[in-house]
């Protein structure tokens, strides 16, 4: 974000390191450690695509941290093929049972690799939505018939299957991932600590996850939140403030990240909805939003390209809730992505001042008149 500062209402106290905890990466290197991420390896993140899109899209924010502080991006990587046993990743050497053809094919979604890495393929993974319609001078019979638009798509990631490169990180969240579910049958990872909870993950390294690989950290979750914050809490250590973007803190670089040998257990957090609220945002914040966002139909450009900046934050801050902004906006009419992108994202939308059940007050003074309304 440039330059221009203003002020976001904190509900919200956040310390630089993350909350007294222990370490589970380092970015010195010592004899032993599992490398991650630096010179001499070119490393992938391993997720399933059938984890929810929140997790895979934060993963891809992992990678990218690992290149912010080492110069070298992480890839995402999923599993290329499925069979009797869940098989399939970069270095597997072969399938346990010979293939005979069923190899299921490819999602419609799923596409030739048109560069890089030989014979390997990519999917990209869609979040799909179908935005809310105006209802402004629509029948009463058409709005009980369109309370939803056609279907629109949030676009990306895009996974790798089949690489070479070095499987060093996975991800996921049990019950929804492949690759995470597969662990714990093969009783490489316990989900008792976490299992059920609201917004919990372990994390530790891993011997022999799969074969072909030696040694990965594993980040596994609870739920979509707990997988998400573990994956933000290896950004934090990196050196990757959840800040960075906002208030353009320096990235701290290193030659390196290694993982530790140690273990976290992030059990359900004690405040259960934790976020921060768009307060009072005229003059600093809309005046920047002007500057840099396009403007909406009906004002200021408090856009889904901004929001996602705002839940980006709010995740990397461990947090789950959020205001909008009210003054000058509409957050559900503005951009009929805002609200799906929250949801999406993980974020669970509230309202302030006298804005209940989610409609800004901006829609009465906006749309009010042809119900009687007096434009205030
Ligand atoms: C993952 O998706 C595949 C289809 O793409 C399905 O066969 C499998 O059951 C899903 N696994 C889970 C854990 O949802
Ligand atoms: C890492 O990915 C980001 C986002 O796609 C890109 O802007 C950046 O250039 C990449 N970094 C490297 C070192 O490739
Ligand atoms: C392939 O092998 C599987 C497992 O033995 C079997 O269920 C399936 O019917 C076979 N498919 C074909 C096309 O032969
Ligand atoms: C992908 O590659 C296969 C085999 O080379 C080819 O038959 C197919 O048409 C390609 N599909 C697309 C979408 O390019
Ligand atoms: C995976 O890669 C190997 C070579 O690295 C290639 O022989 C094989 O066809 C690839 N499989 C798929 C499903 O792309
Ligand atoms: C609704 O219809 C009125 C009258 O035709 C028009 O002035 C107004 O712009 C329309 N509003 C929207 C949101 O389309
Ligand atoms: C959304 O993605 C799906 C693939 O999952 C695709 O079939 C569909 O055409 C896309 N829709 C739009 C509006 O891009
Ligand atoms: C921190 O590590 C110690 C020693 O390995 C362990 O006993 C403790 O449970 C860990 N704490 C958390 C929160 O994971």
């Amino acid at each position: 974000m440039r330059t221009k500062s203003f002020l976001l209402a904190l509900l919200l106290a956040s310390s630089v390191t993350a909350f007294g905890q222990n370490a589970t990466v380092t970015t010195k290197a010592s004899p032993g450690l599992l490398q991650l991420a630096g010179s001499g390896i070119d490393g992938q993140i391993l997720v399933s695509a059938n984890d929810s899109w929140g997790v895979i899209r934060a993963a891809q924010d992992l990678a990218n941290d690992f290149g912010k502080v080492t110069g070298t991006n992480l890839t995402l990587e999923r599993p290329a093929r499925r069979g009797p046993q869940w098989v399939g990743w970069g270095g597997w050497n072969g399938p346990p049972h010979p293939p005979n053809g069923s190899e299921a094919p490819p999602p419609s979604s799923e596409h030739n690799k048109t560069a890089g890495l030989p014979a390997s393929r990519e999917t990209t993974v869609y979040y799909t939505y179908n935005p809310t319609t105006n209802y402004i001078n629509m029948s009463v019979a058409d709005r009980l018939k369109n309370t939803v638009g056609p279907a629109q798509n949030f676009t990306g990631p895009i996974l790798v299957s089949n690489s070479t490169r070095k499987t060093v990180i996975i991800v996921g969240t049990i019950g929804k991932s492949d690759v995470i579910d597969a662990l714990v049958v093969a009783q490489k990872i316990s989900d008792l600590p976490i299992h059920g909870k609201w917004e919990s993950y372990i994390a530790h390294v891993v011997d022999n996850p799969f074969p072909g690989i030696d040694r990965a950290f594993v980040i596994a979750g609870s739920d979509m939140r707990g997988t998400i914050y573990g994956i933000y809490d290896v950004s934090e250590q990196i050196g990757v403030s959840p800040w960075w973007w906002f208030a353009d803190v320096p990235i701290k670089k290193a030659e390196g990240v290694w993982a530790l040998g140690g273990r976290k257990t992030q059990c359900s957090p004690s405040v259960k909805y934790r976020g921060f609220f768009i307060n009072d945002e005229q003059p600093t914040l809309t005046n920047w939003i002007n500057d840099n966002y396009a403007l909406g139909p009906y004002g200021p450009g408090f856009n889904h390209y901004f929001y996602a900046r705002v839940f980006e934050l709010l995740l990397r801050l461990k947090a789950n809730y959020f205001w909008p902004a009210e003054w000058s906006s509409m957050f559900n009419v503005d951009d009929l992505a805002n609200q799906p992108l929250a949801d999406a994202y993980g974020i669970v939308m509230g309202s302030s001042h006298t804005e209940p059940m989610m409609r800004a007050s901006n829609e009465w003074p906006t749309f009010g008149s042809q119900y009687g309304g007096n434009g205030q």
